[in-house]
């Protein structure tokens, strides 16, 4: 398979009250294009981090090393080289939007430098920004491409979709924006396209969620918004960060099986970040343990469910194999 993004010695350090919080260290893997990969462990591993890394969304005050290549061939262009993310909004500010922007210059390397670029912090709450990385091709059959572009190459969809879509916009002008933004379509083919997606994330009345508020709806509507926001501009890769942890269990199975088939419909590449080694194992070809921000394991679905080698990854297991074994070794055979 081709490489979509390729992650090499990624290492993040947060400053926090003066000290430094390690939240990566010297996290490799690769990521190929048109699979579901799913990134588990516990709260605090350092799940986020990763998501946000790679798309360029880590604060201003964190610390970074390493590199993240990217391989995005259908859109052409050569990109200048670029480097580790910079630029990003307050943690939790934005729910769902499509990155891209002029690539961010941090330093490579243990205790690279601070992230220089500023977010646009409070220019809209529910997309946009990202500068991201791109160094020598380590490890492809493609050439590396330009770095994600123009806001059209990456969907974030968040967990909360409270927080992720502005309170004083409505669902149609939310999405319509992605479109006239990042696909330069006028005003009414954007809010058309805005009508489609509503129809494609199985909002039940287009029109009237076009007019809606995000308060008027609940909230496994308001994230079906926040993805078909994500998805506007035809992103290549989707990051879904506990995107269906806020939502009871069915709309947590409805979303998972509408975030399946807009993934195989689009072709786009997921990368589905989760504590919930089931729901992972439900939908991910992939799948990535992290433990205090080490990448402790990785391997398909089918044997990380069915031969763990990792200890924490086995405990992982058993945790949920307490509480329901049969659904999860079932849903690993489904995945494929
Ligand atoms: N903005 C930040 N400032 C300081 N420390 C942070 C920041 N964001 C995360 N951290 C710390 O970095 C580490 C990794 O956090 P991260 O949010 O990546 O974990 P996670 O696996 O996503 O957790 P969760 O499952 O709770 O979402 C934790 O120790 C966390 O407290
Ligand atoms: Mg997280």
């Amino acid at each position: 398979m081709t490489a979509l993004l390729s992650i090499r010695d990624l290492t993040v350090t947060y400053r926090r009250d003066g000290s430094q919080v390690a939240a990566l260290n010297h996290v490799s893997l690769d990521v190929s294009a048109g699979e579901r990969f799913a990134i588990i462990g516990e709260s605090g591993s350092g799940k986020s981090t990763l998501a946000l890394a790679i798309a360029a969304l880590l604060p201003r005050s964190s610390k970074v090393g390493g590199s993240i290549e990217w391989f995005l061939l259908s859109f052409g262009a050569k990109a200048p080289p670029s480097v580790l993310p910079d630029i990003s909004p307050s943690r939790g500010e934005i729910g769902s939007f499509a990155v891209g922007s002029p690539p961010a210059t941090l330093e490579n390397g243990e205790g690279g430098v601070e992230s220089a670029i500023s977010p646009l912090e409070g220019e809209m709450s529910g997309r946009t920004e990202g500068g991201l990385t791109e160094r020598k091709p380590l490890k492809s059959a493609a050439k590396p491409s330009h770095t994600p572009l123009g806001g059209r190459d990456i969907g974030f969809v968040f967990q909360d979709p409270s927080a992720s879509l502005d309170p004083v916009m409505t669902v149609g002008e939310q999405i319509a924006e992605v479109a006239h933004t990042h696909l330069g379509l006028t005003w009414s083919q954007s809010y058309a396209k805005a009508k489609a997606l509503l129809g494609r994330v199985r909002l039940p009345d287009p029109d009237a969620a076009l007019r809606a508020y995000p308060h008027q709806l609940s909230g496994g509507q308001k994230q079906r918004v926040a993805i078909a926001a994500a998805i506007a501009a035809g992103p290549k890769l989707l990051i879904a960060d506990e995107a269906t942890s806020a939502l009871d269990t069915i709309v947590q199975a409805e979303i998972v099986a509408l975030i399946r088939q807009l993934v195989a419909e689009d072709g786009m590449t997921l990368l589905f970040v989760s504590h919930d080694i089931a729901l992972a194992a439900e939908l991910a070809e992939r799948i990535a343990v992290f433990r205090h921000g080490e990448l402790v394991e990785l391997g398909t679905t089918a044997q990380i469910v069915a031969s763990p080698r990792h200890a924490y990854t086995r405990a992982l297991l058993n945790a949920h194999l307490g509480l329901d074994a049969e659904p999860l070794l079932q849903q690993s055979g489904a995945s494929r």
